[in-house]
């Protein structure tokens, strides 16, 4: 909003001031270009799968989504055992705008899925397991944020409430009657590879749940990485304005002639007329509020 009021200011400025006008506009379509230049290249996508597990059974339907600001060309990629940075549309799936579905997931589409720009940025990767096997562990595809909780659910196709025991990096945890276990405020030691059994059906592939640090490094950083940036972008704005503005009071209210003065032949100006112009250049600034 400040920035708003800034900007009308700078072109009621403009209006007045017409010989500098040109000049101060064509700066400010820098600023304008820089503007979207900078908001362009901050811009990131996130990848995000549903549904939101990192385990799927053979058969079901996914769909993955690169998101972001703008509608930026995003390509989805992944990595399988078999091909490397295959493209969806071309090579697999069905792209639809920016997401991607699958109507039928096979083991052979297990892999690491990322989006990416033409450019070459990456978003976050995404490890899918699909199994052929009757049970899976629903882990979560995103990475755990230090101090939250992590939330395992184990289950097969046709029951999600059996009794099920949990096991981090080949240990036995515990086992929870309903199959769902919770790891209250995780620390940096709770990341690992997990995986579950259901003892009257068999036992889950192993998920790798990661652990992010703190909100302060980790999740605020692109948020002051951003405020940052449009601080950069606007202080010119700011600057240009604070100019104008100066430059407006000192034709006004200097020793300087006013503006209105110039367009006319000083040699006919006499005492009235001097008056009446400064008159209307008070009226002027009046108007504009300065
Ligand atoms: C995908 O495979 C390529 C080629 O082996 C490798 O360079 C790249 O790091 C892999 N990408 C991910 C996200 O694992
Ligand atoms: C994917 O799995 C590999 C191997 O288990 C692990 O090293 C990597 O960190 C995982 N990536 C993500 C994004 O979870």
């Amino acid at each position: 909003m400040v920035v708003l009021a800034a900007l009308s200011q700078t072109f009621k400025v403009l209006d007045v001031t017409s010989p500098t006008g040109t000049m101060a506009q064509t700066s400010l379509q820098w600023l304008i270009f820089l503007t979207s230049l900078l908001s362009s290249t901050t811009n990131q996508a996130s990848l995000t799968v549903s549904p939101s597990s990192s385990q799927m059974f053979r058969g079901q339907f996914v769909s993955l989504s690169c998101e972001d600001d703008s509608s930026a060309g995003w390509t989805l990629r992944r990595n399988t055992t078999r091909d490397t940075r295959t493209q969806c549309g071309a090579d697999w799936g069905i792209s639809a705008g920016s997401s991607c579905k699958i109507s039928y997931v096979v083991p052979e589409d297990s892999g690491v899925y990322w989006c990416e720009s033409r450019e070459g940025a990456t978003s976050n990767s995404i490890n899918i397991t699909v199994t052929d096997g009757p049970v899976i562990l629903q882990s979560p595809v995103l990475p755990v944020t230090e101090g939250e909780d992590l939330n395992l659910h184990c289950k097969t196709e046709t029951s999600s409430n059996l009794p099920a025991g949990f096991y981090k990096d080949g240990s036995f945890i515990r086992t929870e009657p309903a199959g769902h276990m919770t790891i209250h405020h995780v620390s940096r030691s709770d990341e690992g590879l997990y995986k579950c059994l259901i003892s009257s059906d068999g036992e889950s592939p192993s998920s790798w749940v990661s652990v992010t640090e703190k909100p302060m490094t980790t999740v605020h950083f692109p948020l002051v990485f951003r405020l940052v940036c449009h601080l950069v972008v606007f202080c010119p704005y700011c600057i240009s304005t604070l100019i104008m503005v100066s430059l407006y009071r000192h034709r006004t209210t200097g020793k300087g002639l006013p503006v209105a003065t110039v367009t006319t032949s000083p040699t006919q100006a006499e005492e009235g007329l001097d008056d009446e112009y400064e008159n209307d250049i008070t009226a002027v600034t009046r108007e504009h509020h300065f």
